[in-house]
């Protein structure tokens, strides 16, 4: 999106991102988690989030339907939409971790290159991609929220997986193969990452 805005200077905080840190006594990343809907994404970040929660970890999840009720009810789903809706994801998110948060982020995001900005927004390790990973077969059967259905007969236009494409990550930190794991053995492998590289103990 076009630059609208002049004359601004960056105001530096006399409280740091690491400040916060060791007041929250951790350190703050995304988890992003990608797929097509009904994959699992939100359940999956919601279950995360419990789990970090209990160990006293400040978090919070941004979900997809949420946020296109507030921030971004401006936005549909044209590739130029859904880029501005992960560009704004992606500076909230950075806002997060610069608070010392960690934040779950459940985003069909089906552009690599969408994906790719909000990685180059952020340090290395702090992005973790999550590649939740469901065969379109599988999304049609649960069709939780009815769209599949809707989507094959024409009532929704540019529906991802049907209409619309999913391009799958490449190098995601982490792939979970939702119509292989339980919700309980997915959120045991990202919380084992998080554990083996030192995010948390
Ligand atoms: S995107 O592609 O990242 O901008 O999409 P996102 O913000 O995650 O929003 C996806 C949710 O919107 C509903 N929905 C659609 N999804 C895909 N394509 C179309 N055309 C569409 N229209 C509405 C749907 O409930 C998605 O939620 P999830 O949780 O992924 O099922």
């Amino acid at each position: 999106m076009e630059k609208k805005s002049s004359n601004i200077m960056w105001h530096n905080t006399t409280v740091s991102k690491e400040d916060r840190r060791e007041l929250n006594k951790h350190s703050s990343c995304v988890v992003w988690f990608t797929g097509l809907s009904g994959a699992g994404k939100s359940t999956l970040a919601t279950e995360v989030e419990k789990r970090l929660h209990q160990q006293s970890i400040r978090t919070y999840v941004l979900d997809g339907d949420n946020i296109r009720h507030g921030l971004n009810n401006n936005l549909g789903f044209s590739p130029e939409d859904r880029k501005e809706n992960i560009r704004r994801i992606g500076e909230v998110a950075k806002l997060f971790v610069d608070a010392g948060i960690f934040v779950m982020t459940a985003f069909i995001s089906p552009y690599r290159k969408d994906r790719l900005t909000v990685r180059s927004l952020l340090e290395t390790d702090e992005f973790i991609e999550v590649y939740v990973k469901c065969s379109l077969d599988e999304c049609e059967k649960r069709d939780p929220k009815g769209l599949y259905s809707k989507a094959r007969a024409g009532q929704i236009p540019e529906f991802t997986g049907i209409s619309a494409p999913y391009e799958e990550p490449l190098q995601a930190e982490i792939t979970i193969e939702t119509d292989k794991h339980t919700l309980d053995e997915s959120a045991d492998i990202i919380i084992d990452y998080l554990k083996q590289n030192k995010y948390i103990n």
